[in-house]
């Protein structure tokens, strides 16, 4: 009902807006383009699914000449009206504008202006050879440029059927820094979302278009949305080809960050919970290291680095392949065993580029136990983890100097506690990185009106050429793990 409703409403107002917009467009194009990008600010709740009307915007004062039309209206007589030589529309596909980090040959006002639109580095090839992989160009500005709220539309379920939890009321800002960003499931707003976002898991393998939604917006920002790294089931690429136009992923060149954790929320908790500089970390801990492990058959390689590290010392392993005393995901009872533990091994299960997850950030650094790393290259975990944080297995000539070293710490309760020391020691220049409500929000917030961008080959990006973002997991012959006394052993092992 409430859908009819407002295509009702929509339609009305699309008669209202194309005449609207004739007389705009008559008056605009007689008119020098003076105005700069941030005069105009259309207020509208949207929120409360109000599409905004004239009344509801108002106009600075060094724009008298101009009438104001929201860019909700703007754009939706876009998919009705009549093409216009300034109007990109839809179908005006940026593929026959060159691969990559075209301009538009005369460059708007607010082009020259507006900081945001200031042409970065990492889009031209040369200079970031993932640049290849998307497009790059510049509409012509328009009139209406940024309103004080951003929209971004929920399109698809998150991972596990989670959109309840995240906007229990479907809809809702997700950001308290950011109040101005309101995140909406209902598909019937998608004509006032400045970006619509999908995440992977819950996307058809291959694109379908009767599930993707029916118009699409010049301005609007379809974000694909995933979380995991190249190898685990993703989408049928070739068939996504040129549907995105940004990337949320837990990789730092993202369009916006959706990295599981990072400095900043790391010592903004820390800011919150206090730090005992005195706090003894050995105290208490009478068990030596824990390993959660829930695919067992998979991913060899950290299987095989941790079977040969148990020779030489003692690890409990829990999950699905170890003793099942916690479901992975369940954040109630899992602290209380791992806080039991010296350290922690977040093996991740791919060795990508800047892959660090939860494993890392959430179950070892949050729990007060030293993480001992197998995945991303050391030199990532040195920009992206807390100083002295970790133990990164490519330190060790093997899996038995690693044991040797963390049973050297367990029996030095100073060069344990060292790895403790960044808590009270926060680097300096710490990026800003608040999740990925607020990253979204801010990055919407901040981003050029008229910059255009698409993905016009979303496997190179993700998986880098030759898919280079990943190096390959040695490759182990074994067989299933044999459990005893919650230690476990590998029946063949070569
Ligand atoms: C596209 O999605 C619809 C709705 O889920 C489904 O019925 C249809 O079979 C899909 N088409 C293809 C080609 O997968
Ligand atoms: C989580 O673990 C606690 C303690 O073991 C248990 O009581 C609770 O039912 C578990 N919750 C879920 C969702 O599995
Ligand atoms: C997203 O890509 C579409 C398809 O090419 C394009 O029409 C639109 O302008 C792009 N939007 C942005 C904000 O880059
Ligand atoms: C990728 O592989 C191709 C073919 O082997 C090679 O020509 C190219 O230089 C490689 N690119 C990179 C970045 O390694
Ligand atoms: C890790 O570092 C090595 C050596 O610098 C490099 O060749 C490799 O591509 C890096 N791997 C990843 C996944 O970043």
């Amino acid at each position: 009902m409430r859908t009819s409703h407002l295509f009702k409403r929509c339609s009305e107002i699309v008669v209202i807006c194309l005449c609207t917009v004739l007389v705009f467009y008559l008056t605009t194009t007689m008119m020098d383009n003076k105005r700069s990008s941030r005069d105009v600010k259309a207020d509208c709740d949207c929120s409360k699914g109000d599409i905004p009307t004239k009344q509801d915007t108002n106009v600075k004062r060094d724009a008298p000449t101009k009438r104001d039309i929201p860019r909700e209206q703007d754009i939706l007589t876009k998919q009705d009206a009549p093409k216009k030589p300034n109007v990109p529309s839809m179908d005006d596909s940026p593929k026959d504008k060159g691969n990559t980090f075209k301009v538009n040959k005369k460059p708007g006002l607010s082009e020259q202006t507006d900081p945001t639109c200031a042409r970065e580095p990492r889009d031209d090839p040369k200079v970031n050879p993932l640049a290849k992989f998307y497009s790059v160009w510049y509409d012509p500005p328009t009139e209406v440029k940024k309103r004080d709220q951003v929209k971004i539309l929920i399109w698809t379920e998150l991972w596990d059927k989670q959109m309840r939890k995240v906007l229990p009321k479907g809809r809702g800002a997700k950001c308290s820094s950011m109040p101005n960003c309101i995140f909406t499931g209902f598909r019937a707003e998608i004509h006032e979302a400045d970006a619509v976002l999908f995440e992977v898991s819950n996307l058809q393998k291959r694109h379908n278009a009767s599930v993707m939604p029916k118009v699409r917006y010049p301005r609007q920002h379809w974000v694909w949305y995933h979380t995991e790294c190249p190898g685990f089931p993703s989408i049928n690429f070739e068939t996504y080809k040129s549907v995105f136009n940004w990337t949320i992923t837990y990789r730092a060149d993202s369009d916006s960050s959706g990295a599981w954790g990072s400095l900043h929320r790391t010592y903004q908790r820390l800011e919150v919970e206090g730090v005992d500089p005195k706090k003894d970390y050995a105290a208490g801990k009478k068990k030596l290291a824990v390993w959660f492990i829930s695919k067992c058959n998979t991913q060899a390689n950290r299987v095989a680095y941790a079977t040969e590290l148990v020779k030489h010392m003692h690890v409990d392993v829990f999950g699905r392949c170890g003793k099942t005393v916690c479901a992975k995901w369940n954040v109630t009872c899992m602290p209380g065993i791992i806080r039991q533990y010296k350290f922690y091994l977040a093996f991740e299960n791919m060795k990508c580029k800047e892959y660090l997850t939860e494993k890392f950030w959430r179950n070892a650094l949050a729990n007060d136990v030293i993480p001992v790393v197998l995945g991303a290259n050391r030199s990532d975990y040195e920009r992206l983890a807390p100083p002295h944080s970790y133990i990164h297995v490519d330190d060790f000539k093997s899996p038995k100097q690693l044991a040797n070293y963390l049973m050297m710490l367990d029996k030095d309760k100073d060069k344990y506690n060292a790895y403790f020391k960044w808590k009270t020691q926060p680097p300096k220049n710490i990026p800003l990185e608040e999740g990925v409500w607020c990253n979204l929000c801010r990055e919407l917030t901040n981003r050029c009106p008229n910059k255009r961008k698409l993905y016009t080959n979303l496997r190179g990006w993700f998986e880098g050429e030759n898919r280079s973002m990943c190096d390959p997991m040695e490759d182990v012959e074994y067989k299933e793990l044999q459990f005893e006394n919650n230690r476990f052993k590998v029946a063949s092992y070569a």
